[in-house]
């Protein structure tokens, strides 16, 4: 890891996920930031309203990432634009799913706790594979080896 890595706990910031696109990389950074703000506040016991506000603050970047990161694929004609989406909304749809049944006061521990590891391990995986497969293609390197079936931690949402 470099000096400039930043440990977010189980989800890291480094230099190797650095993809050379600099727009998207600001919003990786920030991205992870939101996503452990909420990791922690589950994990550590954070107030309700801790909670409630970390996972609203993470929902939200996730999607206009999301769309950003899109927007910036399509301006520069990616090939594979539609299979990123199509990773990107099988993401989404279990994130808002989680976030919806999640409910506000009241709402299921359990589903918090899933969703804090489902979001982490997920970002991560993402950025390493599919992300990256972009950056390459981008920078006009040949395409990386697919994702080991060993880093598809779900194995239901390709990475
Ligand atoms: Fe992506």
């Amino acid at each position: 890891m470099s000096s400039d890595s930043v440990d977010y706990g189980a989800l890291v910031w480094s230099d190797d996920l650095v993809l050379g696109i600099e727009e998207i990389d600001a919003q990786h950074r920030e991205w992870i930031a939101l996503v452990q703000a909420f990791e922690r506040a589950v994990r550590d016991g954070g107030t309700a309203e801790e909670v409630r506000r970390t996972l609203a603050a993470a929902v939200a970047y996730t999607e206009s990432h999301f769309a950003d990161e899109q927007r910036v694929m399509g301006e520069a004609d990616y090939p594979f634009l539609d299979d990123h989406v199509a990773q990107h909304d099988l993401a989404w749809d279990r994130v808002h799913a989680f976030a919806s049944a999640d409910g506000g006061a009241g709402g299921d521990d359990a589903l918090r706790e899933s969703l804090a590891d489902f979001l982490p391990q997920w970002l991560m995986l993402h950025i390493n594979t599919a992300d990256r497969q972009f950056a390459r293609w981008h920078k006009g390197e040949p395409p990386c080896a697919p994702a080991d079936i060993e880093g598809r931690v779900f194995g239901d949402i390709p990475v």
